[in-house]
């Protein structure tokens, strides 16, 4: 295993191998301009002894994409998303991404055969990747089971659905208990914030009015029902006073929930994803039907003002990090719904495509800076632009508490890097990506900025346009609880109880 060596100062950064045998290329990165979520620097960066050299002259040199959010072979509506932990990964390494954090769905409920499930698919691995857990419903042997995924499995959050009824949502008593559980365990709680029972009731409305199409998708769940959940949600995590995480913020709503959560000081966290913030819902209404159903995802993409507001929402801290949400299906399997939009298995792609539209959108427009950049697609670095919510301006290495490790190029760090050329293009297109899925959300999407080169646990595998990976070579990453959004909660419990000023037993019964 390889990581970044000690010792060098702020001029040059060591990227080590360990003393433990290794046959892989030792790697000298010269000349490029080495970023970091707190700053940047021309530096030299090194893996090992300076055998390879790679000129990084002109370019950036940053810590590998963190991906928060994927489903990589999710089974949904008796089908399986066909990018796996193999061909997913690859399609992230191509695009700059060296570690993502997937989903694991219970089986039955159950979180051990959930994970056991998990661990088999994940044995292909060919980068580093960690686990959220779902929680479907809540009693003893789930409450005992979080405890040992947060205590012997690695994993420090977990996601409540609020909506897809019948299927996976949670009420609001199962969600109370569950983000209670998530506080003791000091694992962050998730949730995927829509009405379910609502989107139900729009769902039934659109098929009556013979809306069967792909819009009928959009049309059925609005931005109102985002909003609403969002809000319940904060709201419940408030009362509980445990930090919240809310995936895939589609909608202004949503978004304008989680900005005033935060301004009165609450623990939330709000995750964008890159279709939200790249896409609009016109595509929804395209006349092809494969093109059409290949933007289905839940909640839905949006009108266009709504993408313009999460990209400054991102760039002024209000949001923290951008996902994905990878999830595809081939055009065969969204065809399941030709004749009703709700048969369309839910999911985009974005894996691949991530970091080089985040630069596009944020970087090359100059609406971020680059080391922000690495802020909101990899590491965590407190936004002190933004004073009242310094604390909670935070992405994945430091949300799910694997910074240093993850996230940095700096001593001790795994040798995960990326090169990027800001002055090279990139394509898109369903020819030429690497996932499995035979259409492309972003299709013919050109840009400014490209990964040239990725080094995933110190081995170059992307490179000239050629990937060269191992299955088997990904490891799993352990992830510990009490993150640092959780240092003060139990402070703010104490005065909680002092101020509610009211004794205890205060009238007592005679008989
Ligand atoms: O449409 C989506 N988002 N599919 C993946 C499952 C989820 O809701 O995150
Ligand atoms: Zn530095
Ligand atoms: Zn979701
Ligand atoms: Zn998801």
């Amino acid at each position: 295993n390889q990581f970044c060596e000690a010792g060098i100062g702020y001029d040059e950064v060591g990227c080590g191998i360990s003393s433990s045998s290794s046959s892989s290329t030792k790697l000298l990165i010269k000349g490029g301009t080495v970023v970091n979520a707190h700053h940047q620097e021309i530096a030299d960066v090194y893996v090992g002894d300076d055998v390879k050299v790679i000129d990084a002259t002109g370019k950036f040199v940053m810590p590998g994409g963190i991906d928060p959010h994927t489903h990589l072979a999710m089974e949904a509506l008796n089908t399986e998303s066909v990018d796996d932990f193999f061909s997913g990964q690859a399609a992230a390494l191509a695009g700059g991404t060296t570690m993502h954090i997937d989903f694991v769905i219970p089986v039955n409920g159950s979180l051990i055969a959930g994970l056991e499930a998990y661990e088999k698919k994940a044995k292909k691995s060919c980068m580093d990747y960690g686990f959220h857990m779902v929680i479907t419903k809540f009693d003893d042997i789930v409450s005992r089971d979080m405890e040992i995924m947060v205590k012997e499995k690695g994993i420090n959050s977990f996601k409540f659905f609020l909506a897809y009824k019948g299927v996976l949502m949670v009420n609001d008593e199962l969600l109370l208990e569950g983000l209670k559980r998530c506080k003791s365990l000091g694992a962050l709680a998730m949730v995927h914030a829509e009405n379910g029972d609502a989107v139900f009731e729009g769902q039934k409305r659109m098929i009556q009015l013979g809306i069967t199409g792909p819009e009928g998708h959009a049309l059925s769940r609005p931005p109102l029902l985002e909003g609403e959940a969002t809000a319940r949600a904060i709201r419940l995590a408030g009362f509980v006073n445990t930090p919240l995480y809310v995936v895939h913020v589609m909608s202004i709503d949503a978004m304008e929930e989680i900005a005033k959560a935060r301004k009165s000081g609450q623990r939330v966290v709000g995750e964008p994803v890159v279709s939200g913030l790249a896409l609009d819902d016109s595509g929804l209404w395209d006349s092809d039907f494969t093109t059409a159903s290949k933007y289905v995802m839940s909640p839905p993409i949006r009108a266009s003002g709504h993408g313009k507001a999460l990209k400054d929402a991102l760039s002024n801290g209000v949001l923290q990090l951008v996902g994905t949400d990878h999830c595809v299906f081939n055009s065969t399997q969204k065809a399941f719904g030709i004749d009703d939009f709700r048969k369309i298995p839910n999911g985009v792609n974005g894996i691949e495509e991530r970091m080089h539209l985040v630069w596009d959108l944020m970087v090359e427009s100059g609406q971020i800076s680059v080391t922000d950049y690495v802020r909101v697609t990899s590491t965590e670095w407190p936004n002190v632009q933004f004073d009242e919510s310094h604390y909670l301006a935070s992405s994945s290495a430091r949300i799910f508490n694997i910074y240093p490790r993850k996230g940095a190029i700096i001593a001790g760090s795994d040798a995960d890097i990326i090169i990027l050329n800001p002055n090279s293009t990139f394509e898109i297109n369903a020819r030429s990506h690497h996932s499995r899925t035979d259409t492309n959300v972003y299709e013919g999407r050109r840009g400014k900025g490209k990964v040239e080169v990725t080094i995933a646990g110190g081995r170059v595998v992307w490179e000239n346009n050629e990937l060269k990976v191992v299955p088997g070579s990904g490891k799993y990453i352990e992830m510990a609880p009490f993150s640092y959004l959780f240092s003060g909660i139990d402070r703010a419990d104490a005065s909680y109880l002092s101020s509610l000023n009211a004794p205890v037993k205060r009238f007592k019964s005679t008989t």
